[in-house]
């Protein structure tokens, strides 16, 4: 069988997917910045950089920073706003990569935002063939309600998640902080209010300093952390909401390898999301791709999706 051929094929929410791969929100752009680079149609699936209602700048650079784990970054959601991203950017994956599925990373800052984006990318011209999905980033911080983030609030997720719902009839992701002090009930909270997946995790807050300007590496300050040293952390988060909800999971932070892929498969992902390893080498995803086929095939496994929560807890 080659690699992403039907041992690797997973279905979730719906969608099938050629294999568990999709590249992580924010780190993929709107897909037409990776051509040349990596081919989508290796993959399973791409999320795009977050869209919001108006265009935003971001933070001031740099905006990333890369560390012995991993990479710090606050790039403020920067995105050219719903109406540019309808003209410019939905048009090449209404065109492009057929066969790899689109989910849509939302973003908003009051609670009626996000479902006003959606309802813009709906109406879009394209929008049957470039949008199988969408993914909301519950991380952003709710300004109607003193910044605390949607996420931590279960009322604000029952009611982004409510509203975005109305919208459309496509799969909804949610996407949550690995930092919320009960992920599974919240993630429960989002399953109750309609959404059909969650991604878990985002970033966790951090501060990396360069000690010779004895400044933050990074314009903003603080920012988030991925790669490498967050990989625990979204397995565990994976592992404890596969066992609080029956919705497909979308694991990721810190893979790099077949077998951190195998660890999210293992605690309860369906899909398996890349971000920081993608944008350091833009071949990475593919090499994974092609890792987890030989694996399967090595050890025997028919369905990568066999093995789907199948982890043994100490007993
Ligand atoms: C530069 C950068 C930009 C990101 N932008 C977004 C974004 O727009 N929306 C979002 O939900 N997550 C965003 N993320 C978080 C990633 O999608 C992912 O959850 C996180 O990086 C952990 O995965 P990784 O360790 O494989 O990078 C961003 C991450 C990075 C590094």
């Amino acid at each position: 069988m080659s690699p992403g051929g039907s041992r690797l094929a997973v279905s979730a929410a719906g969608l099938d997917f050629r294999n568990p791969i999709v590249l992580a929100a924010g780190t993929a752009g709107y897909g037409h910045e990776l051509s040349g680079v990596m081919s989508l149609d290796a993959l399973g699936g791409l999320v795009t950089k977050a869209v919001s209602l108006e265009q935003r700048d971001g933070n001031s650079a740099p905006r990333v920073a890369e560390f012995e784990g991993g990479m710090i970054n606050a790039v403020g959601l920067a995105n050219p706003g719903l109406a540019r991203v309808q003209r410019e950017h939905l048009p090449w994956l209404a065109g492009n990569a057929r066969g790899t599925r689109k989910l849509w990373n939302i973003v908003g800052f009051a609670e009626d935002e996000y479902a006003r984006v959606i309802a813009g990318l709906e109406g879009a011209v394209g929008a049957a063939e470039a949008i199988d999905g969408y993914e909301l980033n519950l991380s952003c911080p709710n300004t109607s309600h003193g910044g605390l983030e949607f996420g931590a609030e279960p009322a604000a997720v029952a009611s982004v998640v409510q509203q975005a719902r109305a919208e459309t009839k496509r799969p909804l992701f949610v996407k949550l902080s690995p930092v919320l002090q009960d992920i599974a009930h919240i993630a429960r909270v989002a399953v109750d209010a309609g959404a059909d997946g969650l991604t878990l995790v985002n970033t966790i807050p951090g501060l990396v300093i360069d000690v010779e300007r004895r400044m933050p590496a990074i314009g903003n300050g603080n920012g988030g952390v991925s790669g490498a040293a967050i990989l625990p952390v979204g397995v565990l988060a994976t592992w404890k909401v596969s066992r609080a909800v029956a919705v497909p999971i979308i694991g990721l932070g810190g893979v790099r390898t077949a077998s951190d892929v195998l660890q999210y498969v293992l605690a309860g992902a369906s899909l398996v999301g890349m971000g920081t390893a993608a944008m350091r080498d833009p071949r990475q995803p593919e090499r994974v791709v092609s890792e987890l086929d030989a694996w399967c095939a090595s050890h025997g496994v028919a369905r990568l999706s066999e093995l789907r929560g199948t982890l043994q807890w100490p007993s």
